[in-house]
């Protein structure tokens, strides 16, 4: 069964534009809140919360991270730089997964993911001390070779396969020769032992194609889920996706 984590970076999205000194503010309306959207998508279904802790703190705030580390009851998967602050970070937090992701122009790979391949020092420090702690690593890179062998000489257990590429390449002959990437990249990686997740830009109905990747372990959707949200409720939004993606 391919898991389902639901990202709520949107929701902190939608709170900041009106609220941004929320991180601080004490008391008072402040909504919507990051943690009941994320205890309403469990409630629903969904396998895991991922939260995106960016260095510029556009939506999550730490404060929501430190909350979530309390309230969530499936498991918490922590995206974030591979910086030694965020790891000191992630050290004291303590979340069940860790999904290390690019966030300034030198790490990034041809079409978003981490450069695995440029950065694998730096990568490598962050992998063993995260792991040393218990915390299971994925790296969110382009389904290319190169990513993916370095993926395993870095010692990550996990992928995640950027799916924006393929997102955004509409219909047609791109579509398929992003989908075919994937596929290859899915195949890739779980011959050289790791397992595999995929996200960014998976929606209600690029679903129905993103599902057949082989050997999947988990997707992580956000941006889609968060809309649907606002009018049909946060649990409908959720069991709407977890069944799409076992139908
Ligand atoms: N996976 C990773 C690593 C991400 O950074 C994000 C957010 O951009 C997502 C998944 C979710 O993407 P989306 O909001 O487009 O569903």
């Amino acid at each position: 069964m391919i898991h389902l984590g639901v990202n709520i970076d949107h929701c902190a999205t939608l709170r900041q534009a009106r609220y941004r000194e929320a991180g601080t503010t004490v008391g008072g309306v402040v909504e919507p809140d990051p943690v009941t959207f994320a205890l309403l998508a469990e409630r629903a279904g969904a396998d895991g919360i991922t939260v995106h802790l960016r260095e510029d703190r556009r939506h999550i705030q730490e404060r929501d991270v430190v909350r979530l580390r309390e309230s969530v009851a499936t498991r918490l998967n922590l995206e974030m730089a591979c910086t030694p602050a965020m790891t000191a970070f992630a050290l004291r937090l303590k979340p069940e997964f860790v999904c290390l992701v690019p966030e300034n122009r030198q790490e990034v790979s041809t079409e978003g993911g981490l450069d695995v391949v440029a950065n694998a020092v730096r990568v490598r420090a962050c992998v063993e001390a995260l792991r040393e702690a218990g915390i299971a690593v994925s790296l969110f890179i382009d389904p290319e070779e190169a990513q993916i062998e370095w993926s395993v000489k870095v010692g990550a257990p996990f992928v995640e396969l950027h799916t924006g590429a393929y997102a955004t390449a509409g219909q047609g002959s791109g579509r398929e020769v992003e989908f075919a990437r994937l596929r290859r990249g899915g195949e890739r990686a779980h011959a050289l032992g790791l397992k595999v997740n995929a996200g960014h830009g998976i929606n209600y109905v690029n679903i129905a194609e993103v599902r057949t990747l082989p050997h999947l372990y988990e997707l992580n959707i956000g941006h889609s889920i968060v809309s649907r949200a606002i009018f049909t409720g946060v649990e409908e939004a959720v069991r709407e996706m977890k069944a799409r993606i076992t139908r």
